[in-house]
């Protein structure tokens, strides 16, 4: 297998622009002097600004942006953000341009959870630790990890019971953190912490949005801020116990927690602080959970919203693990189901991605002093018909064409891109594949009838998703709604 997870990526190619043909060769930069300011969206209230559209719908709020320009003023509360409404601004601001600026307002909203860990830490915190770190998510540690999470979805599809009704949405964020408690902590967190954990995420993860979007007031007010600090408290708390504990029996000592313990700054050789081990240990977990768990539980959605993809999936299934688990050797001829995954990966990416600059840039020609918030939506970007026809047809098939015809790369980034693009890439798209293949070789899943909806969170998630369990060898005794 390649470095790269089995690829759907296209060789670098133009970025995306709306409106402009599929192939034709990129716009360059405009060589215009910048414009004063970039328009104000409409219905921008006085002291809430744009917060009702935003809080109320935000896919229908970004999309209604993209006709406004490339950048467009956006505000939350009296904070004025410029939102980027191209994938060319959102690769100027991640990668061309990315020495310009920082995390911003997720730093803000973050830290008192994840502190001074990857997920949030400044420029040179970050580049020293990122070096640090990489080793482990390296193909020959997921190729590790994979057992697991061919183990832990083995031992969960083994758990249920014909005809049973499991909650999907709960289920597959409880897999993927019990997955990375055993592959990357080798389980040292009490069941005590990961229940604690998993009842504390949707305050987290939704907590994270409303601290980055509300105003620091209303936070305040609603007791919002009171519970999440309470549980971040407690959450940190819990791991620094675990970091404090030491190497318990049985330890091999390749784990997440020792290698960061063994871990020397190159240049200094010093090792790591408790205090930073921990952050480390914070960020992964929250960033690793429920954004693998939605991909998870929204592929199980599709799937019976798309019976013609779920037939082709089940026989590409039969054929390369004829009723077996998959494993990490499967990944590279487990073709479909890879692009099942990155098809649900395109329709439901994070929300909102921010950054601050830290100096005075110019953006889409709009000049901003340093200090200035940006922002851009991947889920809104992954629906630009420019590159991605039909956006809104959940079509696998998009991701099985030659490498030239495949959409643009820089118009897909659903793990972001430079030097802050996710760590966990590999481990998600491998844990993803090997979980879904696993269980559906067991089982069928059937919707319970009810409403699903979005929820805004970080990652948006199903409000719920009751499914009922079929065997799949006795497809014939319930019946498929
Ligand atoms: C489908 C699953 C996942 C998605 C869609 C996802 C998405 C992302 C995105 C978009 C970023 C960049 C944020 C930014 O630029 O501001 C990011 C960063 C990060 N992700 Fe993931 N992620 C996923 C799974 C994981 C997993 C499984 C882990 C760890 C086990 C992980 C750990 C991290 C960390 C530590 C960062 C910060 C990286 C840095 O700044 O150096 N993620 N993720």
């Amino acid at each position: 297998m390649s470095d790269e997870f089995p690829a759907n990526h296209a060789p670098r190619c133009p970025v995306s622009e709306r409106g402009h043909e599929r192939g034709s060769p990129p716009r360059s930069a405009p060589r215009e002097s910048p414009r004063r300011s970039a328009p104000v969206a409409p219905g921008r209230l006085p002291l809430l600004g744009h917060m009702w559209p935003l809080m109320r719908d935000p896919f229908t709020f970004f999309t209604s942006l993209r006709h406004r320009g490339d950048i467009v003023r956006i505000y939350m509360g009296r904070r004025p953000i410029h939102f980027l409404t191209t994938a060319r601004l959102a690769h100027q601001i991640l990668v061309e341009n990315a020495r310009s600026f920082d995390k911003g307002m997720v730093y803000d909203a973050v830290h008192p959870l994840s502190g001074n860990g990857l997920l949030a830490s400044g420029r040179e915190l970050h580049r020293r630790q990122r070096r640090i770190i990489q080793p482990l998510f390296h193909k020959d540690m997921i190729k590790v990890y994979a057992e697991t999470m061919s183990g832990e979805a083995q031992s969960l599809a083994d758990s249920w019971r014909p005809g049973q009704r499991v909650d999907l949405d709960q289920v597959m964020i409880e897999l993927t953190l019990t997955t990375l408690v055993r592959s990357m902590f080798s389980g040292r967190l009490p069941r005590s912490v990961v229940r604690d954990i998993l009842h504390s995420l949707p305050l987290f993860t939704r907590g994270m949005v409303a601290r980055t979007v509300l105003p620091a007031w209303l936070c305040r007010v609603t007791g919002f801020d009171r519970r999440f600090l309470a549980a971040a408290g407690r959450l940190r708390s819990a791991v620094d116990a675990v970091v404090r504990s030491g190497q318990p029996d049985g330890v091999e000592g390749s784990d997440l927690l020792s290698f960061l313990r063994a871990a020397r700054d190159p240049e200094t050789g010093q090792t790591m602080s408790d205090e930073l081990i921990r952050d480390e240990l914070v960020s992964i977990m929250m960033a690793g959970t429920e954004t693998t768990g939605a991909t998870l539980a929204w592929t199980f959605h599709e799937l019976t919203e798309h019976p013609a993809v779920e037939q082709r999936l089940r026989a590409e299934l039969r054929d390369v693990l004829g009723g077996r688990p998959a494993g990490y050797d499967d990944l590279a001829d487990l073709r479909y189901t890879r692009a099942v995954v990155n098809e649900v990966l395109r329709r439901y990416s994070l929300l909102m991605l921010f950054r601050r600059t830290t100096t005075p840039v110019v953006l889409g020609g709009v000049a901003l002093p340093a200090g200035a918030d940006v922002m851009f939506s991947q889920s809104d970007l992954h629906r630009d018909a420019g590159a991605f026809p039909e956006p809104d047809a959940f079509s696998p098939e998009r991701w099985l064409v030659d490498r030239d015809s495949l959409p643009p790369r820089e118009a897909f980034i659903p793990f972001g891109a430079g030097n802050r693009r996710c760590i966990g890439e590999g481990y998600a798209q491998a844990e993803a594949v090997i979980a879904l293949a696993t269980i559906l070789t067991r089982w069928r899943l059937v919707p319970v009838p009810g409403h699903v909806r979005r929820v805004a969170a970080a990652m948006p998630r199903p409000r719920s998703l009751p499914m009922t369990v079929t065997p799949v060898a006795d497809e014939g005794s319930v019946p498929h709604v």
